[in-house]
């Protein structure tokens, strides 16, 4: 009995300090904070999801204030991911996701007249350091920005933020790269996920019947530490 009650102390101690966010002084002036600027955006949650589940969303804001190149970002709305064929993100990797990810993001501030100026291809923070991996093309007229990845074609539709170091720009589509959603090539092709070595050479990502397995698993998984969670809580009632 004593111990149970130590026990449930402990979990109400656990679940405040949980709630509690850790005290911290006011700095209103600190770094730049992607995280807020595309919330306050709105319509950009499958993305941010996916910053923060890669933590690229960490190494950017230490880059933002470690490195006077400043970033650019490539921010793709909710509904350019509702458009993508089903399953294709959870088709990839967890390597493949943070390669994603990665490629919506440029190592250096560019304003949308410096667009008209840099010369092809970008290179994005995907891919192992300076070699040029997945790299992605614009071309300019005007102030009109299209990038290219020899995947999609899209836009650059909205300019969210810019302060001369940041540059959040809106893209009508998710940038897939080449390397991931590209013809296979046999020197270079994407590492087969386990079970899928018999998929065709077609570079349709979405493999159907495995990702509703997958996203079967995660149901059946949130449910399991659902009965879990509540079961403890019945426990201590
Ligand atoms: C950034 O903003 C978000 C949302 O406003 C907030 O939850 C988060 O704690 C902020 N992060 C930092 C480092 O200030
Ligand atoms: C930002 O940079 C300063 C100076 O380089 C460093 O002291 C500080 O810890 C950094 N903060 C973050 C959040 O990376
Ligand atoms: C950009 O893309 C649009 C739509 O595909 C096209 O009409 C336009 O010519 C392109 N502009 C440039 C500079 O590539
Ligand atoms: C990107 O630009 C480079 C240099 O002009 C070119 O060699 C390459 O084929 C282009 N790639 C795409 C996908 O447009």
């Amino acid at each position: 009995m004593k111990t149970s009650l130590f026990s449930f102390t402990l979990l109400l101690t656990l679940q405040y300090s949980l709630a509690q966010p850790p005290a911290q002084s006011p700095a209103p002036s600190g770094p730049t904070n992607i995280t807020g600027i595309l919330e306050k955006a709105g319509q950009f949650n499958t993305f941010l999801r996916l910053l923060k589940s890669t933590q690229e969303v960490d190494q950017i804001n230490t880059q933002l204030n470690n490195s006077n190149q400043g970033v650019t970002l490539f921010a793709p709305p909710d509904n350019a991911f509702a458009t993508l064929k089903s399953g294709t993100l959870n088709f990839l990797t967890d390597q493949q996701k943070v390669e994603l990810v990665q490629f919506h993001v440029l190592p250096s501030f560019i304003s949308i007249a410096q667009f008209q100026t840099v010369s092809n291809p970008l290179r994005t923070q995907a891919g192992n350091a300076n070699n040029g991996q997945f790299p992605l093309n614009v071309t300019t007229s005007g102030t009109q920005v299209n990038v290219t990845t020899g995947v999609v074609d899209t836009t650059v539709a909205n300019i969210i933020y810019t302060d001369g170091n940041l540059a959040i720009y809106q893209v009508n589509k998710v940038l897939l790269p080449l390397e991931i959603f590209g013809d296979p090539a046999p020197a270079n092709a994407p590492k087969p996920q386990k079970g899928s070595s018999t998929r065709s050479s077609a570079d349709s990502p979405s493999d159907d019947s495995s990702d509703d397995t997958s996203s079967a698993t995660g149901l059946i998984k949130q449910a399991a530490s659902f009965v879990v969670l509540a079961a403890i809580g019945i426990f201590y009632l």
